[in-house]
Order: C-alpha cells, then structure tokens, then sequence
C-alpha cells in the first residue's frame, strides 16, 4: 500500500504539470472553437485534411485518427434516424437495435403552423440522432413547394417562405441541442424530382430571393444551421453543390455562413469546380449516380486522390481546403467534441408521443358538412374502413427518407383500438396499389405481380359500406415511385389506383362517407360536393394510426392548416398554367415568378382552389372581431402592432390558427395581392375571447427589387388582412408607410 501510494505521488508530482502544460489547445474544450480549429489545423498532414473532405462509406467521413478527432456520421432525415446501412452499400445492415421512431413527414409539422410543434420535433429526432451516434442529421428540408407533382414535397414545408421560415428555425436549434449538426437541404431551386440530376432552373431574382431562399436565410441567420446540403439541380448552369454563386457568394459570402457545405450524394460532378465553388465535403460520388460505378472508390472522389495530385502538382494551393477542413474541424467541435454533449436516446415511448402530439396538431379537417365529424364511437355498432392505406407501411418507402420504425399504427389498427369491442370493423381493400420491394431490406425480393381485380375490390367495398354506421374510406397516395417518393414526380393530380370511382361510389351506398387522404401533396378530389367530410392526415409515423382515430372520434379537436394550396385542377397552379414543369430536360422556366402557390390563385379571377393555403377546420366555431392598428402609419424604422379579438363560438375547446398577410396597394414592381407575414395559434375554451397581435415592420413589406438587387420597402399604403385562411380574410385595417 505504501509502496502504491509513493507511486502516485511520484507520478503527479512529477508529470501532471508536464501533462497539463502540453495539452493541445483543440483537446481544450473551454477553448473558443475558433483557437481549437486554428490548433488542430496546423497540426494536420496534407494528406489528412484533403482525407476530410470526402466520404469513407455511405454515410460516414473520415476524422484524424493520430489526433484523436473523430469520423463523422451521417444519418438520414428527416422523419426519423434511417436504419445502418452496410460500409459501402445501400442495403440495410440488418443491424436489431436500429428500429427508430418514424415522426410525422414535415408537410404534417408545418400543417401544425406551432412553432412548439416544431422545437418539440427538433429535440426528439435530435436525441435520438445523438443516441444512434450520428453528428449530422440529413434534414430538415424547405424547399418550396411549387407543383403538387413534386415527389419530394411531403419532405418540404410548403409553399409559402414565411411559414417554412418560422418552422425551420426551432427545428434546427433544438436538433443542435444534442451536438447533432443539422444539414438543411436542398439547396437550393430543387423543386421537382424529374430530371433532378441536371436540370438548370431559370428563375427570375425576385422568386429566388423572395420564394425559394429566405427558408434556407432563415435556417443560417436565425437557426444557425451547422450544414448545408447542396442540391442535384442546376442554376445558372452550374450544378448547386459546387455553384459560384449560391455557395460562395450568396451563402459564405453574404450570408456569412461558417458551417459545412455537404453535397447530396452523388451531387459532385467535377474536381475544379468542386475545390471553386463552395463545397466543403463530398459523398455519395462513383460516378454518375448513386447505384453503379465501382465499389469502396472513395479515393477516386473528386475531392480525394484527383484533389490531392492537384495540389501535389502546385496547381491548386492549399487555400480553399483550409477553409473547407476549418469548416469541417467547427463541425467536429460543435458536435463530436463538444464540451457538453448528452447521451440522448432512442426509441422511446415519449419520442412517440411527441410523433403523435405533433400529428393530431397537424392533421388537417379540409371539410365537414352536417358535422358528420367528429363520429360518436358510443353510438356506431357498425363501421366500414376501405382503401389500402388504412393498413399500408407509410414509413417505408419514398427515397432516402424510408425508415425502419419501432412499430407502426395503421389507420385500420388506430380504428379499432379506439372502438375496441364497442363496435364492429368490417375492413375492405376497396382498391390496391402494384406491390413493390421493400426498401432497406436486404435481398428483399420483388414480390409476386398479384393480379389486381379493380372491379371486384370495389364492388366488395360498396356492397358492405350499405349496411355501415360510417365509412372511412383511407386512401390517397403512397411512397411508391410515381407518388410521394424521391427520384420521380407524379404524373397527373389525379388520385391512382382508380380511387376516384371507389369514392364516388362508396358516397353514394352511404351518405356517412369520410373521406381521409394520406399525402404529402395536393390531389383532385371529383367527388368533392359528394361526400360530406374530407380529412387530410400525411404521413404521420409511428403514431399516425392512433393520432387519426383521435381526430375522427373527437378525442382531439383538429386545428391543422394547409401548408400549400389545393388547386382544382393543374392547370389552376401557376407553374402549370405559367410556368413549366418538368421543362425540357435541359432547362426549366420559373415563369410564374413570384406567384407560387396562393400568391397565384389569388390573383384568379375565374377560378378559386379546392382549398386554399391556410385552410382548416374545427369542431367548434370561432368568431374574429375588428382588427386594430396601434398607428395609423409608421416610418422604416418603426414597428406597427395589428391586434384582433378571437372567440371560441361553440361548445368545445379548441385552437386556431389566426394569420396575417400583407398586402401593398400600389408598387413599381408587380407584387401578390398579400403575403403571410405572421401567424399564432391560440387555444380557446368555449366562450373564452383573447387579443391576438402582431408586430411588424418594414422588413415585412419589402420586396426584393432585382433592379437594384436589393430588398425596397415602398412608401405608401398597405393593407393587414387577418384571418383563418388564405381565402377567409376576417377583417382588414389599412396603413401608411411614410
Ligand atoms: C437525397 C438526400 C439524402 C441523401 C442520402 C440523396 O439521394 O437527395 O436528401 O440525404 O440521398 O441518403
């Protein structure tokens, strides 16, 4: 003992000052960032820091291992922590512990307009990114939704850039919470799925930097996004994950950017430009896509081995790479090495909770006549679910996004449990989709072509809904190819799988139709004037079954709202009627501009959208007062304050969402009739009144001026429409900008 003893204190005495003295700078973790960076950085080989900058699997990217700074890990985002894959394949790893919670797809959060919804979102897939030992986490997406054929929309949230903005930005923060860098995607203009490889979109400077940036700008400034994913497309010919301007001038430059600039896999296309024009760190490459080429090529990347000859040779300088691995070190230091970084956690029944909370917020009540909704469960003995969604895998399937989840509520599942023995559920296909592979499943075999009888799948569901208390007819789309599902678009607004004639008929057996669309994008609905309740219920995870159920029996009051328009017909949305969608394979013309989504149909003389953005209903009724100003008018530098009084008119508690738009009566340039330019969402009791207000100011009536390249906020006056949606303005107040 004694001899132990005299040890130690020979040991400390002697080398604890020695050791403590020698501690590299970037160990320190009360070190600022920018000393630990400076640090590790002088002390990296060339051969180490061009090793960073591209990937060493599927997923992951080298660290240095002499320096004890470790690897990143990448996981897929958004909805849920993807399944392990193998090192360099895409199949699933087959791994037992990876089974996550699959959280509502964002179209759904953003139909929440709660920004709670969103932090509450942020921080549990963020724990359980942490828990699974991932720093980066591949979402959130905000790319704007400009056409309902956009297979990637339900990734996306929605049309409008202030309400993406508003839900980007809590999302981000809480991720980055757990020492999980958020990578925003796609930037930027990738708004269809067709041709996304190449595509070069052309779109004016107004809709690029009123439309399609300020999520991203919001994600930078206000979330403090950690990564950026570029995107597949191109903007002025050059693809946007090495592109001049997006990146380095508009991104780094003007923005101020300091974190990582990642390529979508596969998103890489030449080595200059890719040094150039902004990227930071490359995967997925080998060569042309990401399926083929060879296998464990990551040295042949165009910013591995041809990189570092480059370099080898004198014709590039070490410059851009120490910018690109500074960038890289901060991304280490803010997750991997940080001084607090919890554990997190995964799995778990309070992540699927929040999955539910957050779909019963955003579940969208699109039409109710003769309060069909909510259905009395101690009053049905009979209840007839049709469609193949009320039983299908949503989580699966849809591209990148597909997850492996823990379990999956159905619609049919979520029904019963609710009903339990009280009623019966009669369950009938009604229509079936072609059966396709499961993705992620390792030598998953395509299955049997089954032979679809369309005729007798609805002929059985008609014949039972006759004798039903209530039909719920669950359909919609799928995350098969040709639907909600990356790397394709639609081909038409319409519903598949004949869908349209089952509803019809369904209607008509039963007058007690409802109907529940799962999507992440707008569809036609025909038979609109003939079923009395229509319900929009997403993608919802883990919990969509029962979060549905809650909705349809009234344990919830629905109190979603459209995050994009419906539009009618296709030709009734302004990149269809204006526009092009999908282009010409080379290029694709934004010509309708800035007037995307509702910004469009407002300006529709003739035609009105099936149901507008913002739209949403309740079971209980709320009634708006007079909306005031504080001021009559207000300078540049001033803010304006508009309030209005909200009563819950009917008998049972409920949320609304009370919006602000903005219009402004006489500009130089065109401008939309209004703009969202804030929203809340207030809880009211029966009876219960409260004053919602909004401040804003000049930033909220600027447009950007491509004239001067800048953002002009015209004197004059403007016009504050608030109201429960888009096409349901309550009250209006006039102001003056001197
Ligand atoms: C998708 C990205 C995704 C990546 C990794 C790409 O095909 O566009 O959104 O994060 O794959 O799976």
């Amino acid at each position: 003992m004694k001899k132990i003893k005299s040890f130690f204190w020979g040991v400390s005495l002697f080398a604890l000052p020695v050791f403590a003295q020698q501690k590299p700078a970037y160990l320190d973790v009360d070190k600022p960032i920018e000393v630990r960076v400076e640090d590790a950085l002088r002390r990296m080989t060339l051969e180490e820091k061009v090793a960073m900058t591209h990937a060493q699997s599927k997923f992951s990217s080298p660290g240095v291992p002499r320096l004890g700074i470790p690897e990143n890990w990448m996981t897929d985002g958004p909805h849920g922590i993807r399944a392990e894959v193998l090192w360099d394949e895409w199949y699933g790893a087959n791994w037992t512990n990876d089974s996550c919670i699959a959280f509502p797809a964002l179209t759904c959060l953003a139909a929440t307009w709660d920004t709670e919804m969103s932090a509450l979102y942020g921080k549990s897939i963020g724990e359980e990114a942490r828990y699974r030992n991932k720093n980066v986490l591949l979402g959130p997406g905000v790319n704007i939704y400009r056409t309902p054929l956009n297979g990637r929309n339900f990734e996306y949230m929605g049309e409008d850039p202030y309400l993406a903005s508003r839900m980007v930005v809590p999302y981000i923060r809480e991720v980055q919470k757990n020492g999980v860098a958020a990578c925003v995607k796609h930037f930027a203009l990738n708004n269809q799925e067709i041709y996304r490889g190449h595509i070069n979109v052309q779109v004016d400077d107004r809709a690029l930097h009123e439309i399609y940036l300020p999520a991203f700008k919001a994600a930078v400034h206000e979330g403090q996004a950690w990564a950026i994913m570029g995107s597949y497309n191109k903007y002025k010919g050059e693809h946007c994950c090495h592109n001049q301007y997006l990146l380095n001038d508009l991104l780094k430059r003007d923005w101020g950017f300091d974190g990582v600039v990642v390529s979508d896999w596969g998103g890489v296309h030449d080595t200059k430009e890719a040094i150039f024009n902004g990227l930071d760190m490359e995967f997925g490459s080998w060569t042309n896509g990401l399926n083929w080429g060879q296998s464990n090529a990551y040295d042949n990347y165009y910013l591995a081995h041809p990189y570092l000859n480059l370099i080898k040779k004198g014709e590039v300088t070490e410059k851009e790479l120490n910018d690109k691995v500074r960038r890289i070190l901060r991304l280490v230091f803010r997750t991997n090495m940080a001084k607090e970084r919890h554990f997190g956690s995964f799995g778990t029944e309070e992540h699927a909770l929040a999955g539910r909370t957050i779909a019963q917020q955003g579940i969208v009540l699109l039409q109710n006549k003769k309060n069909v909704l909510p259905v009395d469960a101690s009053k049905v003995k009979r209840v007839l679910v049709v469609g193949e969604n009320a039983v299908k895998r949503m989580t699966v399937g849809g591209g990148s996004s597909s997850l492996k989840a823990k379990y999956e509520v159905s619609p049919l599942e979520g029904i019963k449990a609710r009903l339990g023995d009280g009623a019966e559920v009669i369950y009938s296909p009604g229509y079936a989709s072609p059966a396709v592979k499961e993705q992620d499943v390792l030598g998953a075999e395509e299955p049997d072509k089954m032979e679809i009888d369309a005729d007798a799948l609805r002929n059985d569901a008609v014949k039972w809904a006759k004798d039903a208390d209530v039909v719920f007819f669950v359909g919609g789309l799928n995350k098969n190819d040709g639907q909600d599902c990356e790397g394709n678009d639609r081909s038409s607004l319409s519903l598949p799988y004949e869908q349209d004639q089952l509803i019809a008929e369904l209607a008509k057996a039963n007058p007690n139709t409802v109907v529940v669309i799962i999507s992440g994008n707008a569809v036609a609905m025909p038979w609109v004037k003939q079923v009395p309740a229509i319900v929009e219920a997403w993608y919802s995870g883990t919990e969509a079954g029962n979060a549905l159920a809650s909705i349809l029996f009234g344990d919830v009051n629905p109190s979603g709202k459209l995050p994009f328009t419906f539009p009618a017909r296709l030709e009734d949305n302004g990149a269809h009627a204006l526009g092009e969608h999908p282009g010409d394979s080379i290029n694709v013309k934004y010509n309708e501009s800035i007037f995307v989504g509702y910004r469009w149909a407002d300006k529709q003389k003739k035609t009105k959208p099936l149901f507008a953005f913002g739209h949403g209903l309740s079971y209980t009724t709320f009634a708006y007062g007079k909306a005031t100003a504080t001021k009559k008018s207000l300078t540049a530098d001033e803010t304006i304050t508009f309030t209005v009084p909200v009563k819950n008119t009917g008998s049972r508690e409920g949320s609304e969402v009370v919006q602000l738009y903005i219009g402004d009566k006489k500009s130089a340039l065109p401008r939309p009739i209004k703009e969202l330019k804030g929203f809340s969402k207030v809880k009211l009791a029966p009876g219960e009144e409260k004053m919602v207000s909004f401040t804003i100011d000049k930033t909220d009536l600027s447009y950007y001026d491509d004239t001067q390249n800048r953002w002009v906020a015209e004197p004059g006056v403007f016009e504050a429409f608030v109201g429960a949606s888009s096409d349901d303005i309550r009250s209006t107040v006039s102001f003056e900008l001197k």
